[in-house]
């Protein structure tokens, strides 16, 4: 059973104006915490992300950088535990590769130096599969090595990791990374380059055009539904484990043919796809993640399917459509 480590705490969530760290506010909020703060700067984050709980007394939103180091440290004075989620998308770390630096590098630094002063109980690090670069071997397990990776993004995440193992070795400060797969569901990113593929089909069937496919479409991924990677980080939280770094995917490997026949279906859509030249925007032609070791020690099992989760973000996609038009 998963203790309740969360209730009369004060949680920090960076980023959490986002859309992993939205969904993750909300559903901390039924754990009964003395208090949770969100810092983010907005670069991605939207106040209609967090509409659901922006009122909540329980919840304090602070507009701010994480490169704002001052600041940060006085919001992590306050905390007990840390979710820490502020990232850049990976294709916008390389257009300011110092802001990259500072606020993906250094401030990861900032932030156990902070949280090691301040005695914090453990941080949660959103790590990524950007990590592997083109994986060694399917399913990927957490040892396989990092040397493919070729991305500031992954070489961030990586240094994330690293300075958070170095400092549970100084100073026994508790941390868990996870490494995320492919996430999707509502609230989810309509313009990044690897999940647009998505919200584009989605488009195709809203209307009635045929849904593109770049390439032959057996490029693979590893999707795992938003509320799958909450509880993943909230069991992180939760378990007495520590120093660990584990994979959060769904543990099965979908190729966008597929992803597009399914996605066609729960929308009762006959479509036909057309295939056109491959955009090369993903140097990434496998994913399928080992979720073993987070099984074992977080008890992690995805509860959503596929073919369940495209239906919930279709009927997302649609309705924010229809909103958006009156
Ligand atoms: N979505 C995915 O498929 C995926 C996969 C692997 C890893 N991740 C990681 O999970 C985390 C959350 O991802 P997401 O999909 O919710 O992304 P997101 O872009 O929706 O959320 C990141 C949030 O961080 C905020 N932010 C960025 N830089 C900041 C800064 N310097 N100071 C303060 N706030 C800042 C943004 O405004 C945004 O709200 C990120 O660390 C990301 O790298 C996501």
């Amino acid at each position: 059973m998963q203790e309740n480590k969360i209730k009369n705490k004060t949680i920090l969530i960076t980023g959490g104006a986002g859309f992993i760290g939205s969904h993750l506010a909300s559903e901390l909020i039924g754990f009964d915490p003395k208090k949770i703060i969100i810092l983010d700067n907005l670069i991605r984050g939207t106040k209609e992300n967090m509409k659901k709980f922006m009122n909540n007394p329980l919840v304090e939103f602070v507009q701010g950088d994480i490169i704002d180091f001052d600041l940060t440290d006085r919001l992590i004075k306050e905390s007990d535990y840390i979710f820490h989620l502020s990232a850049l998308r990976i294709n916008a770390c390389t257009e300011d590769l110092t802001y990259s630096f500072n606020s993906m590098v250094k401030a990861i630094f900032e932030l156990a130096e902070s949280a090691v002063r301040n005695d914090v109980k453990k941080i949660i690090f959103s790590s990524s599969a950007s990590v592997y670069g083109l994986a060694q071997n399917f399913p990927t397990p957490e040892s396989d090595n990092p040397y493919n990776n070729t991305t500031f993004y992954g070489a961030a995440k990586l240094w994330g990791e690293q300075i958070l193992r170095s400092y549970k070795n100084l100073f026994g400060l508790d941390y868990t990374a996870l490494r995320y797969f492919n996430v999707y569901g509502p609230g989810m990113d309509a313009t990044g380059k690897y999940t647009e593929v998505m919200i584009r089909w989605l488009d195709s069937i809203r209307n009635n055009t045929n849904p593109v496919i770049h390439g032959d479409g057996s490029t693979t991924m590893d999707f795992v539904y938003i509320s799958d990677v909450v509880k993943a980080n909230i069991a992180a939280l939760n378990y007495d484990v520590s120093d660990m770094i584990f994979n959060i995917g769904s543990g099965k490997e979908t190729s966008l043919k597929e992803l597009l026949n399914l996605m066609l279906k729960v929308n009762n859509c006959d479509l036909k796809p057309h295939f056109a030249d491959s955009n090369n925007y993903n140097p990434v032609s496998r994913r399928l993640a080992d979720i073993s070791l987070a099984n074992k020690h977080l008890n992690f099992s995805p509860d959503v399917s596929l073919e369940e989760g495209l239906k919930k973000t279709s009927e997302w996609y649609f309705e924010t459509k229809q909103e958006n038009k009156k």
